[in-house]
């Protein structure tokens, strides 16, 4: 168990928010896990999981292996345990606070398994998962594209990845990227995102903006069924 850091939740940060630290993500969610579910973002981010929950059920043939990256304390599992009976899902996330969470929530769970782990280094089997979810993630991975190829790798052909998040588009996007090194590493604009998914690997994608005006987006990537 690493040493707990002195860190605060990214709202009871009182200092002006470019004078916040860039790095401590990880360790500002450790401090944030035991509080996680009680704060009021949760009500928006419950919204944010139904398109992706959604988006994984809906295809003609239910996903056997599921897995959530920066899965927090487990809540889109959560919602996906119902709509795929029988599957077997994973969560991955680095905060061990969260892990902790999530493993109190599914104690009683046999198919769901918890790692802690980084998306740039997953602890899975090459082609050994139907599909990728992650929500509200993506921009705190410091290295996106390595991220990305761990995707592809662990994805079986023809294997989807829904991820939601914000994205450096439009107005409010822009001026989030604006922010961007002050709170994660990356809310990407479509050219970056094309390149990013084309060099991991992924044959198509496409996105959904959730709400007008709102930079947040649902992307559906797929890994070419043949090789
Ligand atoms: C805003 S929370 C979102 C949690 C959850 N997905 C949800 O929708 O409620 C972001 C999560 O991403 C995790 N995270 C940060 N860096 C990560 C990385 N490199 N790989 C995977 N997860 C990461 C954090 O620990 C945190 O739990």
């Amino acid at each position: 168990m690493r040493p707990r850091l002195p860190l605060r939740p990214l709202w009871s940060d009182d200092r002006p928010l470019m004078k916040r630290p860039r790095h401590g993500d990880i360790e500002r969610f450790d401090e944030w896990s035991t509080t996680y579910d009680r704060t009021p973002g949760q009500f928006f981010f419950g919204r944010i999981h139904r398109p992706v929950v959604d988006a994984v059920c809906s295809g003609r043939v239910l996903p056997r292996r599921v897995v959530d990256l920066g899965c927090g304390t487990g809540r889109l599992l959560e919602s996906l345990l119902p709509r795929l009976p029988g599957a077997e899902l994973v969560g991955v996330d680095p905060a061990e606070g969260m892990i902790a969470v999530a493993r109190t929530r599914f104690a009683a769970e046999p198919r769901v398994r918890l790692e802690v782990a980084t998306a740039e280094h997953l602890p899975l089997a090459d082609a050994s998962v139907d599909a990728v979810t992650t929500t509200m993630s993506f921009h705190h991975w410091d290295h996106q594209e390595m991220a990305l190829r761990e995707v592809v790798r662990v994805l079986a052909p023809g294997g989807r990845l829904l991820l939601a998040d914000v994205l450096g588009i439009g107005f409010f996007g822009r001026m989030m990227r604006s922010l961007k090194r002050h709170h994660g590493s990356g809310y990407r604009n479509a050219p970056e995102l094309t390149g990013l998914l084309r060099d991991a690997g992924f044959s198509r994608w496409r996105r959904r903006q959730l709400w007008p005006g709102v930079p947040i987006y649902v992307v559906e990537a797929r890994r070419a069924a043949k090789p």
